[in-house]
């Protein structure tokens, strides 16, 4: 059974919501802390949430002519959390992990990145009932998943403003431009996963070298502990110069150079 309001006590109707939006970031995020970890390459970016406010929940309720008893059922945006991928093709993946998670219910999907809405708007969104373990029990609550690329989100998050601003009512030219500008965002997704290999071998070429460059630091700092203050010095400028221009195994070759100096002096 879903959780309701019982009188119009808005703060404690929105506590499992809170409760909700929290737990949910934490385990979407280490969705991504699980693949860096693995040190492969994560479909999820970032993880944003929210709980709707006041407010705008009184606003859609009054839209769609819900009566505020049935808002916890009617309402399914009151909790959301947002994913956000680097490539289009990341989304299904986060899909797919998504579907088989064992802690929440999909009630329904509605795909907008191959359906665009006539706005421009594109994301995949999914509608979930999840259960939160309160001081009083289990409640179950809906929550809204909206999974896009960044390009997508840009753009959303843009198009949300400007509809802030002109209160829904969006100039006729302003809408073309948007228009545009979701026809540009598009292609910018087209074309990023059409170099999709490249940019994911660049990503991972900097994180080898700046896992070699700290642990070579880290070293440098150790002869310096045991009084090799010549030979960090000599060794902290070959690295600077490396930053700059240096191949991953020029620095592999500098920390062996190093760990060889660290056995040597270690027991002098
Ligand atoms: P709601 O009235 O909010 O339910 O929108 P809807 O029924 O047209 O779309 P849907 O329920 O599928 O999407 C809900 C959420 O998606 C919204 O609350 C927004 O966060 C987002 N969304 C949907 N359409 C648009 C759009 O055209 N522009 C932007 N910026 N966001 C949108
Ligand atoms: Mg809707």
């Amino acid at each position: 059974m879903i959780f309701f309001m019982a009188s119009n006590n808005w703060k404690s109707f929105l506590v499992p919501y809170e409760q909700a939006v929290e737990e949910l970031k934490i385990k979407l995020k280490s969705i991504r802390t699980e693949y860096r970890r693995k040190n492969e390459y994560s479909p999820v970016e970032f993880v944003t949430g929210r709980v709707k406010e006041v407010a705008s929940i009184l606003e859609k309720a009054n839209k769609f002519e819900i009566p505020i008893a049935r808002v916890a059922y009617e309402l399914e945006d009151i909790a959301g959390i947002r994913i956000m991928c680097q490539f289009v093709d990341d989304i299904d993946i986060v899909v797919q992990i998504l579907r088989k998670r064992r802690d929440m219910q999909i009630l329904y999907e509605k795909d907008y990145v191959k359906g665009v809405k006539k706005s421009g708007y594109r994301s995949y969104h999914m509608i979930i009932k999840y259960q939160v373990n309160m001081a009083g029990g289990p409640v179950e609550i809906l929550a809204e998943f909206q999974i896009r690329t960044l390009a997508m989100n840009f753009w959303a998050t843009i198009e949300h403003s400007l509809n802030y601003k002109y209160k829904q009512k969006i100039p006729d030219n302003l809408k073309v431009k948007l228009k545009s500008a979701a026809d540009a965002a598009f292609k910018l997704d087209e074309e990023m996963l059409e170099i999709k290999d490249e940019i994911k071998d660049a990503q991972k070429l900097f994180e080898v070298k700046s896992d070699v460059i700290s642990t070579i630091m880290s070293k440098i700092i150790n002869l310096k502990t045991i009084d090799r203050v010549l030979e960090s010095t000599r060794y902290e400028k070959t690295l600077n110069k490396l930053i700059e221009d240096g191949e991953v195994w020029e620095l592999n070759n500098l920390l062996f150079a190093i760990n060889k100096d660290i056995e040597k002096f270690k027991d002098n």
